[in-house]
Order: structure tokens, then C-alpha cells, then sequence
């Protein structure tokens, strides 16, 4: 069979889940009732979710399985034993500390190393590892390549980190930089993946300066594949054999279980320094849990453990890097301006190019994710200027890009779904002209995105 090009799921599905199909009508009246947001909505009036690909995926038999063998102990369960091992097999990190899911491992690391005024430098922080560097009263600083701002340029490592400008970092303000972060793959960059080679310019640049190095290690297990695919000399090793060097330039790394873990709920905080990993415990009995758990059950500890295995497998990685691939060639065969290449994770409209004649401070992307619920009853969601347009002292900035992530949930939807979904797409862009913008009536001070209400222009 090796022979044949048709790439198909790895699996066969076992157990499957009503999606609810509603009338336009239904759809309108949702929509306003969310206040045009549609982290607003109820799940249950969605068709097709691709509002993130975070907890939404699909276990395996044998994670469903493994959940029976959850050992409840509240200390020194053996499911945590068997968590830690896979996780220090794969990172190679001394100290591994479970916690409920990415940000909780955000949270811990940042309240204990930062100090207010610092620096954490990283290609793009996703929303809510910026906001735990606010929360710091320190800076979330995105020095991504300049390749990793245009939408429209392609580059087979746009997540990359710019390396001069760390280094210029380090050399004028190294001071205040207490540990550099790279996010892989970049997900508020567009699922963009970072080379081996730029991860070992990280690591040289953190031996010259001193400095600890940590990964946000989400979607490592698609960086690994890309690496494979894309990078000089990669092609002959396996995932796992290039996740694990990925991880052995790091000092660490902050991970949500809820992406490659294919897990539905957890993550960990993992790291070699003896003193910062006490302090990072300590704090994390206070608010998550005795160290053996971190706010997880044991059948959690057992389900990421098993997901932490599977996500490596090489037949899993084709099928999950070219499923999106196919969704963004069709939307690229159509005409539909999408953020060069595919990302790893998610295709990423570019709501600002599409929506030109609608002012980023109208929020083309809350425009473009409703007209696709309203349309299709597809949820994407908007990463632009309503994510990461409201700096700390409560202005708005321009973010360089305005797009709507499309996520695709690992395992979860088969192809004639993401047909589908192109269709949909395809027509809605179609209708371009139709679609207006809007204004905020109501929003929190931080992490708008998730809660804010808008009305139409
Ligand atoms: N880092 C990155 C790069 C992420 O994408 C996320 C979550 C987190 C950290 C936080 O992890 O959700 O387990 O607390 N991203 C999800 C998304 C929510 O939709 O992209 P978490």
C-alpha cells in the first residue's frame, strides 16, 4: 500500500457524536444573542467547531482505556509516575510538574521567575501567555522574523525567531530579560513551525547571555514533522528522534496537553533548574495541587501520557499536517487570501485582505467568523485586533495582522467535512461586499476576545 498516494485517516471511528444542523433564522438570532462573539455561542448550535484545536480532539481506544487505570492516590499516584516518565523520555527534563492544562504552567513559571519591568522575549506569546507577562507587570515582547508579518510571504520556517533582534535584546537589555520563550509551533503567527536551526541560534545566544531558554511547547509534535519535511538533512530521522533534540536545546517548557497531548483537559510545566522547579512546586500546592497531580485526575495523568506516545507516530503526523494542507489549497485554488503556507494546526483567513474596505478598527475578523456562523454554521475565530489590539494601559494598537483561525480538532472531522467547510468558506468570500463592521459595546480589560459584546456599524 505504500505505493498509493491517497492519504487517508489512520483510523477507523468507533464511536461517534450527533452534530445539530439549524435554520438560518436560528443561526441570526444566536449570533446577536452572543453579541457577535462567538466564543459567545452555545457549542450545540455549531455544525462544524474550528474555533480551536485545544481539548477538542478525539482520544484513542487505547486512552479511553488507559482513563480505567487512572490511580486516584492523592500522592504518589503511579499514573503520575507513568506520566512523568513519558514526559521526561521525550524533554529529557529533571523536573516534571503536572498541571491542569497551558496556562496554569504559564502562570507558575511567570509568578515565580518574573519581576515587574522584565522582558520575556518569544517569536508570537499566544493571548494567554501574554497576558500571564502582563499580569507580571513585565513585557511580552514578539520578535518573530519579518517574514512572520506578512501574511501573503511564504517561508518554510515563519515562526522562526528573529535572532539579531534577541540578541540586540540581550546585549542592551539582557538585564531585564530573566528567560527567552519560543512558541512551537507559532500559533498566533499561523501555526508556523521554527527550524532546528534557528532553535540552536536560541540556545547559543542563551549560553553567551546566561540566560534560560524554555519552549511553549504546545504543538511540538507538528514542528517535529515540519522539521522532517522542510529542513536540510531531517528527512531520514524520526519525529520523535527530532522532538527530542527540539527539546534538548531548551532549559524547559510550558505545555497544554489539550494540542499534541491529544488530551482533553491538561498540560505541564518542565524544566532542569533545581531551585526555580522548588518555587515552581511550591506555588503550584498553593493554587493546583500536591505535585503529583496538579489539579488533574489520575486518569488525566494516564490519557496525556498515552497521547504524548500516539502524537509521534508518523502515519498520525502525514495525515494531520496534510489534512489542513488540503483545506488550504482549496480556499488558495479559489482565491481566497489565506496566510501563507498552511499552518500546522489551523488554516488562517486574512480577514484584513478579503475585508479591505472594512478599517481594523471596525474588526474585519468578528466580521468574517460571523458571517461564516451565520452562513455555514462554522466556527472559527478571530485572531487580530480584538485578540491582541489592547495594550496594558487600555489604548488600542494595530496588530500587524487581522485574521480568523479555521482549527482543526485533531481526529475529529473527516474530509467530506473540510469539503464542506471550503464550500462554505469559498461562498462567503464570495459575498464579500455584504459584510460590515463592528464596534465593541462591552468589554473586559483583559483578554477581550473571550467576553466582549459587539453590535454592527
Ligand atoms: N500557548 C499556546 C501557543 C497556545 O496556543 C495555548 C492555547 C496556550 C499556550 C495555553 O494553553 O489553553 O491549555 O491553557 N491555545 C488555545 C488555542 C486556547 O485556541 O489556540 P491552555
Amino acid at each position: 500500500m505504500e505505493h498509493f498516494n491517497t492519504i487517508i485517516e489512520p483510523f477507523r471511528i468507533k464511536s461517534v457524536e450527533a452534530i445539530k444542523f439549524t435554520r438560518r433564522e436560528e443561526r441570526e438570532a444566536a449570533l446577536r444573542e452572543a453579541g457577535y462573539n462567538v466564543f459567545r455561542l452555545r457549542a450545540e448550535d455549531v455544525l462544524i467547531d474550528l474555533l480551536t484545536d485545544s481539548g477538542t480532539g478525539a482520544m484513542s481506544a487505547a486512552q479511553w482505556g488507559a482513563l480505567m487505570q487512572g490511580d486516584e492516590s492523592y500522592a504518589g499516584s503511579r499514573s503520575y509516575f507513568r506520566f512523568r516518565d513519558v514526559v521526561s523520555d521525550l524533554t529529557g527534563y529533571r523536573h516534571v510538574i503536572p498541571t491542569h492544562q497551558g496556562r496554569a504552567a504559564e502562570r507558575i513559571l511567570f509568578h515565580s521567575v518574573l519581576e515587574a519591568g522584565q522582558i520575556v522575549p518569544n517569536n508570537n506569546h499566544f493571548d494567554t501567555t501574554r497576558a500571564n507577562v502582563e499580569t507580571e507587570k513585565a513585557e511580552a515582547r514578539d520578535l518573530v522574523i519579518p517574514e512572520g508579518r506578512v501574511p501573503s510571504q511564504v517561508h518554510p520556517f515563519k515562526g522562526n525567531i528573529d535572532l539579531a533582534a534577541l540578541g540586540r535584546a540581550l546585549e542592551t537589555e539582557g538585564d531585564r530579560i530573566p528567560l527567552v520563550m519560543v512558541t512551537v509551533t507559532n500559533n498566533a503567527g499561523g501555526g508556523q513551525p521554527v527550524s532546528l536551526e534557528n532553535l540552536r541560534g536560541v540556545r547559543r545566544l542563551c549560553d553567551r547571555f546566561a540566560k534560560p531558554f524554555f519552549l511553549d511547547a504546545c504543538r511540538f509534535a507538528e514542528n517535529a514533522y515540519f522539521i522532517k519535511k522542510r529542513e536540510e538533512g531531517q528527512g531520514h530521522r524520526t519525529p520523535r528522534e527530532i522532538a527530542r533534540e527540539m527539546f534538548s536545546l531548551a532549559d524547559g517548557c510550558t505545555m497544554s496537553a489539550k494540542k499534541d497531548g491529544l488530551a482533553n483537559i491538561g498540560g505541564f510545566l518542565a524544566l532542569n533548574d533545581d531551585a526555580w522547579a522548588d518555587r515552581c512546586r511550591n506555588l503550584l500546592i498553593l493554587t493546583e495541587g500536591f505535585p503529583t497531580y496538579g489539579g488533574l485526575a489520575g486518569y488525566d495523568l494516564e490519557a496525556v501520557a498515552r497521547g504524548l506516545e500516539e502524537v509521534l507516530e508518523e502515519s498520525y503526523l502525514r495525515y494531520r499536517i496534510r489534512s489542513t494542507e488540503y483545506l488550504h489549497e482549496r480556499l488558495v485554488g479559489a482565491g481566497v487570501p489565506v496566510l501563507q503556507p498552511a499552518g500546522g494546526h489551523a488554516v488562517y483567513l486574512d480577514a484584513r485582505a478579503l475585508l479591505s474596505h472594512i478599517p481594523p478598527r471596525q474588526y474585519p475578523g468578528i466580521s468574517l467568523a460571523g458571517a461564516l456562523y451565520l452562513e455555514a454554521g462554522i466556527r472559527g475565530v478571530e485572531i487580530g485586533t480584538v485578540m491582541f489590539g489592547l495594550q496594558p494601559d487600555g489604548t488600542e494598537r494595530i496588530p500587524p495582522m487581522d485574521l480568523v483561525r479555521l482549527a482543526i480538532p485533531r481526529r475529529v472531522y473527516t474530509q467530506s467535512h473540510i469539503d464542506y467547510v471550503a464550500e462554505a468558506v469559498i461562498a462567503v468570500a464570495g459575498m464579500k461586499d455584504r459584510l460590515r463592521g463592528y464596534r465593541i459595546a462591552k468589554a473586559p480589560s483583559v483578554l477581550r476576545h473571550f467576553t466582549a459584546i459587539f453590535e454592527p456599524v
